[in-house]
């Protein structure tokens, strides 16, 4: 297989990379990043001299570089590629809440030319990396399934929505076969710090205030990143053409129930724990329906919530030559 993904130095994207490359069948995997903040060629340093792999450092929303990728890329694979799996995006539904501007042009505007230039080079499909989040806020019962109605609450899950519903338009109008996942909460190595579980994880280590949002009975189904990747390549080879897939591990959480988890492993004070005023609009609780996915690919989680966590936490122990330079340098805030 030769394909091309899109922000593959993020925290899933690096993952994926990573174990796609572990399989013999890829030939040739191009990865296409910006590298905003949120983006480091250092989580790719371990596959970084396989020849197999070329990095491009280019943004989804400059068509005409997209268009050069494509050109140069079809002719020395003499075929048209094998896919285009689009992870890139703005991720962080914080930062959306303060520019919402920056997630529509990259979320929204940058798939809508990635499927424009991947249709006209007859890219053989086209993979959405999609989140639960476009589904909205559940109350203490039910989960979401492929049918839900879209109802997405921040305007980071509103750009996703978007995104989706041209992916989906592009299927109908065009023919063109994508795909889309929707994965519910990730975590695992190479995360951010900004986001929930590296944040607490770092913070506890440097003896400081854990933030939590407001009352901390959020609710949040995590999945291990190396799981969802599975997920990804399962969908990629064997899913059917115009579907959706939702992506989970049936493991809820509270987010005060994590921090005290996280706490323990540490060995750290929970008076640490800081309650700060919540989130605007902050979504009380995702669940994730995943039993399309495991009926007609038979993609199951391999990871359990307890040891997934405690890999992470020992991996960020170990890696700081990774995270610290990431907080000195200013990219965290
Ligand atoms: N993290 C989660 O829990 C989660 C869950 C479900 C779905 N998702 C989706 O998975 C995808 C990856 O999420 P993540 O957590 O790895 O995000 P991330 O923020 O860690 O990584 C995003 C990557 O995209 C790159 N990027 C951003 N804008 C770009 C642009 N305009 N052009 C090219 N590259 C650009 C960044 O440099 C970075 O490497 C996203 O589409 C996200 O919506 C994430």
């Amino acid at each position: 297989m030769q394909f091309i993904v899109t922000g593959g130095s993020g925290f899933i994207g690096s993952n994926f990379v990573r174990q796609a490359l572990a399989r013999p069948e890829v030939k040739r995997l191009i990865n296409i990043d910006a590298l905003t903040y949120a983006g480091s060629r250092t989580s790719l340093t371990s596959i970084e001299a396989d020849p197999r792999y070329r990095f491009v450092q280019a943004d989804i929303t400059d068509a005409a570089a997209i268009e050069k990728i494509l050109v140069e890329e079809t002719v020395l694979a003499e075929k048209p590629l094998d896919a285009v799996i689009n992870f890139a995006a703005e991720s962080h539904v914080d930062r959306s809440i303060h520019t919402p501007e920056d997630f529509i042009h990259t979320n929204v505007f940058g798939t809508a030319i990635l499927l424009g230039r991947a249709r006209h080079h007859g890219v053989k499909r086209f993979l959405q990396i999609s989140t639960d989040e476009v589904y909205g806020s559940l109350g203490a019962e039910g989960k979401f399934s492929e049918t839900t109605p879209l109802h997405p609450n921040s305007p980071y899950s509103a750009s996703k929505a978007g995104a989706d519903l041209l992916v989906l338009a592009a299927y109908h109008t065009y023919g063109q076969d994508v795909v889309i996942t929707r994965c519910s909460n990730n975590y695992g190595p190479y995360q951010f710090p900004e986001k929930l579980i590296p944040l607490m994880i770092l913070s506890a280590l440097q003896d400081r205030p854990l933030p939590i949002y407001g009352d901390g009975l959020q609710v949040r189904d995590w999945i291990h990143v190396e799981d969802h990747c599975e997920a990804v390549w399962q969908v990629l080879t064997r899913g059917h053409s115009g579907e959706v897939y939702n992506v989970g591990a049936d493991a809820e959480l509270t987010n005060i129930s994590l921090v005290h988890e996280i706490l323990k492993q540490l060995d750290k004070p929970e008076s640490l724990i800081t309650h700060v005023t919540d989130r605007l609009g902050h979504d009380r609780r995702y669940a994730i329906d995943s039993s399309k996915i495991h009926r007609e690919l038979g993609w199951q989680p391999k990871w359990q919530q307890q040891e997934g966590l405690v890999a992470t936490i020992q991996w960020y122990l170990e890696h700081q030559e990774w995270w610290r330079p990431l907080l000195a340098g200013g990219k965290f805030s």
